[in-house]
């Protein structure tokens, strides 16, 4: 395999210290690292640091040098990701609105490969709707962004801003490198290149059906998007996956296992032995909770069957993440959902000890969201933490999500 080359953007904040760190993490990882700096972030730390640690020149101006006119497209051309760690708010705000008045600038306006940005700023810069809307604005145009670790900060206020763990940043941007070119790679090749590879992960997805007669059903709208881009997204990065799902009208991900159900009971019974085998278990299905105590092979008739029609006995069914959890390893990680249309994350909270999870991704509901959408806002909740990531689309929420597995 040809020697990846990702180049570190070091922007002027506190943290910038770390990306010495994060320099020599991703070289541990066999990745060629060269860094560009602007001018702020030399005065949080020498350009000699980068010299010395990457082998290569350290830039910060893009005129510094009369023979190399266009440093910006030549670094671009020649990095397969460009990292910006870490990254302001005044970078974000640059990217976000295609300002290209610097070197650092000007090269994330040129990258053709994937740029990943690991903000860093104060609580407030950070929650600052503006900084939000840029963060919204870049997830919409495929930057990938490593979201900054909530505690205290350098500048004395407690909230998030700070960059994220170098840990994170480094597995994400391998993660992203490593992806880019092994989509219908099978083969696990080296650790670092998947990092799920051995791992087997049951994912349920969609809606159950519950059948009243032989055409009328109990159901919800749920779409499979977020429970199939999980599948996706885990398979990608070398699990093997099985996915329980009921109707959708989407494709399964290739190589995936894909077992199609239609009632919560059969999916209860097609999870039995897919979760005793599954090292993670995400229950991400929108599972009806009651079903008709009665169904009918035949069609009731208007007119005929009327009483059957207009009273219709509901018993619960079984809940299937709550079934299966209560009897998994010490060694297993449970994700479950919940979507919520108020007390969002007081009712996730809950549900974690209710459905013996490990981990619940809360949504809200409503206003457009979750249902059918392409983008999502969900909220992390574990005993300890609770991270809430701004809106993103479901493919990103999938890579975050198995990310803070990971870390469980
Ligand atoms: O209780 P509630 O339906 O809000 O819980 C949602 C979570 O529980 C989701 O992870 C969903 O997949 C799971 N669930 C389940 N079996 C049920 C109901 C919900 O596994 N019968």
């Amino acid at each position: 395999m040809d020697v990846k080359k990702v180049l570190l953007g070091v922007t002027g904040g506190i943290a910038a210290y770390k990306s010495a760190e994060i320099c020599r993490a991703l070289q541990k990882k066999g990745i060629d690292v060269r860094v560009i700096m602007t001018e702020n972030a030399t005065r949080f730390i020498s350009p000699l640091t980068f010299v010395a640690l990457s082998g290569h020149d350290v830039h910060s101006d893009l005129f510094e040098d009369p023979k190399e006119p266009i440093l910006h497209i030549d670094l671009a051309r020649d990095s397969d990701l460009f990292l910006i760690a870490p990254c302001t708010a005044n970078m974000l705000a640059k990217i976000a609105n295609g300002i290209a008045d610097d070197l650092m600038s000007s090269t994330a306006l040129a990258m053709a490969s994937p740029v990943i940005v690991a903000p860093a700023m104060n609580v407030h810069m950070y929650e600052n709707a503006a900084t939000q809307h840029n963060l919204c604005v870049c997830r919409q145009r495929g930057i990938h962004i490593v979201e900054p670790a909530q505690g205290r900060l350098a500048c004395g206020d407690e909230g998030r801003g700070k960059l994220a763990d170098v840990d994170d940043i480094v597995s994400y941007a391998s993660s992203v490198l490593f992806s880019i070119d092994d989509a219908s790679d099978e083969t696990c090749k080296e650790e670092d290149d998947h990092d799920l590879c051995g791992m087997k992960i049951l994912i349920t997805a969609g809606p159950t059906v519950e059948p009243i007669d032989a055409v009328r059903s109990i159901t919800n709208r749920s779409s499979g998007k977020m429970g199939y881009a999980i599948a996706d997204c885990a398979k990608r990065r070398g699990a093997d996956v099985v996915l329980v799902s009921g109707p959708v009208s989407i494709d399964a991900p290739a190589g995936v296992d894909l077992i199609k159900v239609e009632t919560a009971e059969e999916m209860l019974s097609s999870c039995e032995d897919p979760f005793t085998q599954s090292d993670i278990a995400v229950f991400c299905a929108a599972v009806a909770d009651l079903r008709p105590l009665k169904s009918f092979d035949r069609k009731l008739k208007k007119g005929i069957d009327d009483e059957a029609l207009s009273t219709i006995d509901l018993v619960p069914n079984p809940d299937i993440i709550a079934t299966l959890a209560a009897k998994k390893r010490d060694d297993q990680v449970v994700v479950g959902f919940a979507a919520e249309t108020d007390d969002v994350i007081e009712n996730a909270k809950q549900k974690l000890n209710a459905k013996h999870a490990d981990m619940i991704v809360a949504n809200k509901v409503g206003g457009g969201l979750a249902f059918g959408c392409d983008d999502d806002e969900v909220s992390f909740v574990t005993e300890d933490d609770v991270l809430s990531l701004p809106l993103m689309d479901k493919a990103q929420i999938a890579d975050r999500l198995l990310d803070q597995v990971l870390k469980c």
